[in-house]
């Protein structure tokens, strides 16, 4: 039996790609490992959005040079393999498989060659029409599913890498995109996660040419499914319809990823995000004036090139006016081929990480006042796992926020009595910056 280890980087789009490998590998005869030293095949499906990301990919690799890895086969899928290409065959020669997201649907003829010997098999086209839509994902999880709706990006914000790395964009069709959340509903899950890194701009190349609202609506309506959440979604096509489905069925959870990068209309400009300010909040606006309550969390930059303490600034503001549920907060990264990359006014790396603590304190205290609030409400929590540490469920609202709570008849998985993948209505006891904890009711 051919045994394959894969390591996943990155965010959703690659796990979820990575269940798709892995899927193929197993009907292709190869079954997975827990550890890479019993592996004939390693894989890394890898990450470049920030330097930090790709160098863990070339860490893994030099451990590996010291001896271990003889009669092993490396390959290198993901962002970092179409970025650097051939390249990788030079910085670490004990790879033999280079291969970008595209190329996935070629797979098994990749893996064929590598068995042949071959030792430099690469997948680097980017103009691929095929999309990698194989019947046989293996989902991590028995209860929460992602779809791919569109792949790729057309947009060119200055500082990014994936339009290069995961290339133009490509939609799938609703049928196919319905079909499988058909499927999924049938298998027992009950949520499901659209994925895409524009999703906003998602257009059916059928001709129904649904747009992402439409999608969205339909998706909410299969039979079985209870939560719908949907990543990521770019602030200059999200529109205000979206906002109007969210309204009409409690199914689609009513949490939205908005990710601003900056609170200051000038470093927007400079980054090409195609939105100021004003255009932003127009859109925050929509979902304050909604009936039901909708959390809105997003990402942020510091320290794009030029950025001065006033615009440092306005992204605090932005926070208070915002009042977000919780962010992803980064320092700029400098990345290959991208627009940002010959800018002028670098930000030095001891300024950039005050900045970055300093948002990070603002958004904290931000956090700790809007959770606190929730205490004594209640809330109805998705349970993903049981903490045996705490004897706590651990458990999502629809709001996206983590919910840990006990049961008081079910302290715990018991003779294959288990809470995990129920929904149970929790009454909020206690707070944190990052989570909720508190007491189940009941659970159904
Ligand atoms: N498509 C998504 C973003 C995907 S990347 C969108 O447009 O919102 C996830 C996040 O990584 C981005 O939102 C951004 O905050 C961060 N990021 C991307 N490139 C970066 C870079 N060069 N340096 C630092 N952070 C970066
Ligand atoms: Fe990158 Fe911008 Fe595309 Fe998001 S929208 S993936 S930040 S280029
Ligand atoms: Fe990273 Fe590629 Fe996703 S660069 S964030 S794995 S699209």
């Amino acid at each position: 039996m051919k045994t394959f280890y894969i390591e996943t980087f990155g965010c959703q789009m690659n796990a979820h790609d990575s269940e798709k490998v892995i899927g193929t590998l197993v009907s292709e005869g190869y079954s997975q490992v827990a550890e890479p030293e019993q592996a004939d095949l390693i894989l890394y499906n890898t990450c470049s959005i920030r330097d930090k990301a790709e160098q863990k990919v070339f860490h893994r690799l030099q451990q590996f040079k010291k001896g271990h890895g003889k009669g092993k086969v490396f390959g290198v899928l993901g962002c970092v393999a179409q970025q650097e290409g051939e390249r990788i065959f030079e910085r670490a020669p004990h790879v033999s498989l280079v291969a970008g997201s595209a190329s996935y649907a070629k797979l098994p003829q990749m893996l064929v060659q590598l068995e042949s010997g071959d030792r430099r098999v690469t997948g680097l086209s980017l103009d691929t029409e095929e999309a990698f839509d194989t019947p046989f994902t293996r989902r991590d999880n028995p209860h929460r599913a992602y779809i791919t709706i569109i792949e790729g990006c057309d947009k060119s914000c200055a500082y990014c890498v994936v339009p290069f790395t995961r290339g133009p964009e490509r939609s799938r069709t609703s049928a196919s995109v319905l079909k499988e959340a058909r499927e999924l509903a049938s298998m027992g899950y009950t949520e499901i996660q659209l994925l895409g890194q524009n999703v906003n701009s998602y257009r059916d190349p059928s001709p129904a040419a649904w747009d992402f609202a439409r999608l969205l609506r339909a998706v909410g309506e299969v039979d079985g499914i209870r939560r719908v959440r949907f990543t990521t979604s770019h602030p200059r096509d999200f529109v205000k319809d979206i906002v109007d489905a969210i309204e009409e069925n409690p199914v689609l959870c009513n949490h939205v990823h908005l990710p601003v990068q900056s609170g200051s209309t000038e470093v927007l400009r400079r980054m090409q995000r195609l939105y100021t300010r004003d255009d932003y909040l127009r859109r925050i606006a929509w979902m304050k004036a909604a009936r039901r309550d909708i959390s809105i969390t997003t990402d942020i930059i510091v320290g794009f090139p030029g950025e001065t303490e006033a615009d440092f600034e306005q992204t605090l503001s932005l926070l208070d006016e915002v009042q977000y549920d919780s962010l992803f907060s980064f320092k700029y990264s400098r990345r290959p081929n991208t627009p940002a990359l010959t800018l002028d006014d670098q930000i030095p790396e001891d300024e950039k990480s005050r900045r970055l603590t300093f948002l990070q304190e603002h958004q904290r205290a931000i956090q700790i006042r809007r959770n606190s609030g929730l205490v004594g409400t209640f809330d109805q929590a998705f349970v993903e796992g049981y903490n045996q540490a705490t004897g706590q469920w651990i458990g999502r609202t629809t709001q996206n926020r983590t919910l840990n709570f006990i049961h008081p008849l079910q302290a715990g998985p018991k003779d294959g009595e288990t809470l995990i993948g129920k929904y149970c209505n929790v009454r909020i006891t206690r707070a944190g910056p990052n989570s909720l904890a508190g007491e189940a009711v009941d659970c159904v």
